[in-house]
Parts: C-alpha cells; structure tokens; sequence
C-alpha cells in the first residue's frame, strides 16, 4: 500500500461512530444520511460479498442481518476490533484495496467512505483485480466522495475553508478524491460498464457491472 492511512485510523476507531452521527459538525455534510447511503449498497448487494474497509463494521452490520454471506477486509488493528465487537459472526481480515486473501466465488465488491485512500493509478489496478476476482456477473458497489469535476472538487475545498472547516479543506487536498469522468476511465478500460447516482454533497454511489466477455 503506497499511502498507509492505518494510523490515523487506528486512532479515529473509538470516535468514528459519532462522527457518522453528525456530531463532527466539520463532516456533518459528508455524512448527511450515512444509514441511508449503507442501505442503498446492501440494496445492490447479491451473493457472496467482499467488503473493503469495513470501518466499524456498519455496513457488515446491515449485510449480516439481511443473510449476506461477507467476507470483510481492513488494515486497522483498532477498526477490525470494533468491527468485531459489533459483529462477532462477521469473518474479517487485515487486508487492503490491493492486497487480501484469497477468495472464491465472489458476486459482489462493495466499500463505503474508502476508496479514496487509494490514487488514481492504485484505483486502477484495484479495478483490473476485480475484474478477475468477480465471478461473470459480478459488480463492485462503492459509495464515496467524488466530484462531477475538478472544478466541483475545488468549489467544495473554497467553500470548507470559507466555513474554517481546515480539517476538511486539508483532507480533501490530501486524500485522492477523484471525479466521475476519472473512475468512468478506468471501469471501463478494466472491463466495466459504470453508472453514478448522488446520495449527499459528497457521496455518489458507483456501481459498476462487469461486461459480459462472451458477447
Ligand atoms: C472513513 S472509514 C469508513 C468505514 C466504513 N466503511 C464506513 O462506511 O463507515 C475508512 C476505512 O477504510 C480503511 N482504509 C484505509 N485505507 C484503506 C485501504 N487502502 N484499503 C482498505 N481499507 C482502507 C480505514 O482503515 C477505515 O476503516
């Protein structure tokens, strides 16, 4: 992993879940309707499903109780913990976009508020071992800040710094929030057809199908 964020993570695991909760007020628009943001990617969920960066284990949460059959992956010590103690049955392990064990049969790729921790070119490797990772139907399912544009991106950056929210304007600097135009690119380069719906500010709920190969 290029960018290791585990640190920050680790020390974020105990509060994280009122930051969701609109208590940061900073971030309070970024996760403005986080529940119903978790509920319409369970919604697209079908079969076995892979979730990266499971956080505190909200989304496992939401998965497990409609039967799903997950296997959960994430890089932070202190997140896996939470998300253990949420979701004692959930099979969880240390992991990343990149990097993971091996698993079978996989229907369904899905990842909220994460996938930004990886660059533009990491997305793009992400997306090519999907593609082999997914069974023939398959469908990655990923809710996350994006912009329609550049110029959107550096809108939202003025406007946080405008409100004195430095630790947002700072994050969305550092962190690799990319556009819609961008993650089209590489979905459909990697074998992908890729559609976009916006779900707060920040978030838009990719879903991206894998073409069928024998057309
Ligand atoms: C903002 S939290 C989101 C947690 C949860 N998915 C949610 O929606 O509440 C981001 C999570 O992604 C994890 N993460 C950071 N870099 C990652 C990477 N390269 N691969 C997988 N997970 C990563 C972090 O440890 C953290 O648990």
């Amino acid at each position: 992993m290029k960018n290791d964020f585990t640190e920050l993570f680790d020390e974020w695991s105990h509060t994280y879940d009122e930051t969701v909760d609109g208590r940061d007020l900073e971030y309070r628009d970024v996760f403005h309707l986080y529940e119903h943001i978790l509920d319409e990617v369970v919604f697209h969920s079908k079969g076995t499903v892979l979730e990266f960066g499971v956080g505190t284990g909200n989304l496992s949460r939401r998965l497990l109780k409609e039967g799903i059959n997950l296997v959960g992956i994430e890089p932070s010590e202190n997140m896996r913990k939470q998300a253990q103690l949420k979701n004692p049955g959930l099979l969880l392990y240390k992991g990343h976009f990149l990097e993971f064990p091996s698993v079978e049969q996989i229907d369904t790729i899905v990842s909220t508020y994460a996938f930004h921790h990886l660059t533009d070119e990491e997305k793009q490797k992400a997306f090519q071992l999907y593609h082999k990772t997914l069974s023939k139907e398959g469908i990655i399912v990923f809710a996350d800040t994006m912009f329609e544009t550049n110029h959107s991106k550096q809108s939202m950056i003025n406007k946080a710094k405008e409100r004195g929210f430095h630790r947002l304007a700072d994050d969305l600097q550092s962190e690799f929030y990319t556009t819609l135009p961008i993650l089209s690119d590489i979905a459909e380069s990697t074998g992908f057809s890729v559609t976009f719906k916006p779900l707060n500010a920040y978030v838009w709920l990719m879903i991206a199908k894998k073409n069928d190969s024998t057309k």
